[in-house]
C-alpha cells in the first residue's frame, strides 16, 4: 500500500458556534486549553502519518496557518489546501485530490475529537485492504447524524444522513478512511438538497459500485464541538484525563483534584477544584473555580465563581454576585458587576451572541 496521507477539514461556516465563529475558525476553539485541531494532527502523527493536508476556508485560513504552521511542532509535514467555498465534505475531498494523488488516506474532521486515537484503525485498513473503511459508534439519537446499514457479512450497505426512522443506532463518526476511487465517486455525485457534495452520498457510491465499505465500531468516546454544548462537553472529557502540574504562583490559595496552572499565572486566595486549567498569564483573585473550567491564557478571574466553563485568552470576570456556569467566552470577552446608577443591565455583544441572566 502506498504511504498513507492524511486529510484534515478545517474549512466549513461553522454557523452553529456563532458568535465565536465571526471572528475565528471553530477549529481553533480550545479543548483544555488546546485548539481542536491540535488532536486531530496529533492523532494521526501518532498512527505515523507524515504528510498531512489541511482544507482551509478563506474567512479562517490564514488564522489556521499561523497557528498549526509547517507541521513540525507535530512531527508531520502540512500542506494548506484551500477550498474556494465550502460546498460539502466530498466537495473537500476532491479540493485536496492533487495533494492526495492516488495515496490511501484519512480524514478527520478538523473539529472532531476521538479518545484514543486512530491507530486500530489505520492498522484495520492496512491489513484488510477495503475500498474505504468508516467509523461507527452507537447513539442514543441516530436520527440526528449520519446513519449506516449492515449486512449479514458487518458490510457497509447503505447509508442515510439524518434519518426519521433509523434501521441501526450506529452513527458515522467524523474519521474516514479511503482509496482514491473515492475521488471518482466525490466527481459521480450531484449537490444534495442543502446544496453541498455529501460524504455520505459519495460513499454510497463506492457501495452501489460494488466496492468494498467496511466499518469499525469506536470503542472510546467520539465528540464532534460543533455547538457549544459538545463544546462543554470535548472539555470536560479531555480535562477528566489531564495530569495534574502546578507551575504558576499560589498566594493563599488552594487547588485540589486534576488541576494544571500554566507557568506565570498567580492565584490569590483562590480555591481551584479540578478538573481544570489555567493558563499562562492569567491572575486569579478572591474567587472559586470549580470542576471542568478551562481559562486561556491572560485572562482575569476576580471576586468571582466560575465552573464547568471555557475562557478564551484575554477574557475577565469580575465581581459576580452569581456563580457562571456553562459559559463560553471569546476572546478578549469583559464581564463586570457595575454599580453605576441607574441599576441597570449594560451589554455591548456581537451579532448572534447569547446571555442568560439570573
Ligand atoms: P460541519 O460541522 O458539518 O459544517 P460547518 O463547519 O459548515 O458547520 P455548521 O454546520 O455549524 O455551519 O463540518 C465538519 C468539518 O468539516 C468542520 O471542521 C468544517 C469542515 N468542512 C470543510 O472543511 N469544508 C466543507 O465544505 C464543510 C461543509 C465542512
Amino acid at each position: 500500500m502506498n504511504d498513507l496521507r492524511g486529510l484534515i477539514l478545517s474549512g466549513g461556516k461553522g454557523t452553529r458556534l456563532r458568535p465565536i465563529t465571526h471572528t475565528s475558525a471553530k477549529q481553533l476553539v480550545p479543548v483544555a486549553n488546546r485548539p481542536v485541531l491540535f488532536y486531530g494532527i496529533e492523532a494521526m502523527a501518532a498512527a505515523g502519518i507524515r504528510e498531512i493536508g489541511i482544507i482551509i476556508a478563506p474567512e479562517t485560513g490564514d488564522e489556521i496557518r499561523e497557528i498549526a504552521g509547517d507541521g513540525s511542532q507535530f512531527g508531520v509535514a502540512i500542506t494548506y489546501l484551500p477550498q474556494s467555498a465550502p460546498l460539502g465534505l466530498a466537495h473537500a475531498v476532491l479540493t485536496a485530490e492533487p495533494f492526495l494523488g492516488d495515496a490511501p488516506f484519512v480524514m478527520y474532521l478538523g473539529d472532531n475529537l476521538l479518545q484514543g486515537g486512530i491507530q486500530d484503525l489505520v492498522d484495520a485498513f492496512r491489513r484488510d485492504e477495503p475500498d474505504a473503511l468508516i467509523l461507527l459508534t452507537p447513539v442514543s439519537d441516530p436520527e440526528n447524524f449520519g446513519v449506516a446499514e449492515l449486512d449479514g457479512d458487518g458490510r457497509v450497505t447503505r447509508l442515510v444522513e439524518k434519518p426519521t426512522q433509523p434501521a441501526t443506532d450506529l452513527a458515522l463518526v467524523g474519521v474516514y478512511m479511503f482509496t482514491a476511487g473515492i475521488h471518482d465517486a466525490a466527481r459521480a455525485i450531484e449537490p444534495s438538497a442543502r446544496g453541498e457534495l455529501e460524504i455520505t452520498d459519495a460513499i454510497q457510491w463506492l457501495v452501489d459500485d460494488g466496492k468494498r465499505v467496511e466499518p469499525h465500531v469506536v470503542r472510546g468516546w467520539w465528540k464532534d464541538t460543533g455547538r457549544l454544548d459538545d463544546m462543554l462537553e470535548a472539555n470536560r472529557l479531555i480535562l477528566d484525563a489531564i495530569e495534574p502540574r502546578v507551575e504558576g504562583e499560589l498566594v493563599n490559595s488552594q487547588v485540589d483534584g486534576r488541576v494544571v496552572i500554566e507557568p506565570g499565572a498567580r492565584l490569590v486566595r483562590c480555591t481551584v477544584r479540578g478538573p481544570a486549567i489555567i493558563g499562562a498569564g492569567t491572575t486569579l483573585t478572591d474567587c472559586y473555580i470549580g470542576p471542568y473550567t478551562a481559562i486561556a491564557e491572560n485572562c482575569a478571574v476576580e471576586n468571582a465563581e466560575v465552573e464547568h466553563s471555557i475562557l478564551l485568552a484575554g477574557s475577565s470576570v469580575r465581581d459576580l454576585a452569581g456563580r457562571m456556569e456553562s459559559s463560553l467566552l471569546g476572546r478578549n470577552v469583559r464581564i463586570r458587576r457595575d454599580d453605576r446608577q441607574p441599576k441597570a443591565y449594560r451589554f455591548m455583544v456581537g451579532d448572534n451572541s447569547e446571555i442568560g441572566i439570573l
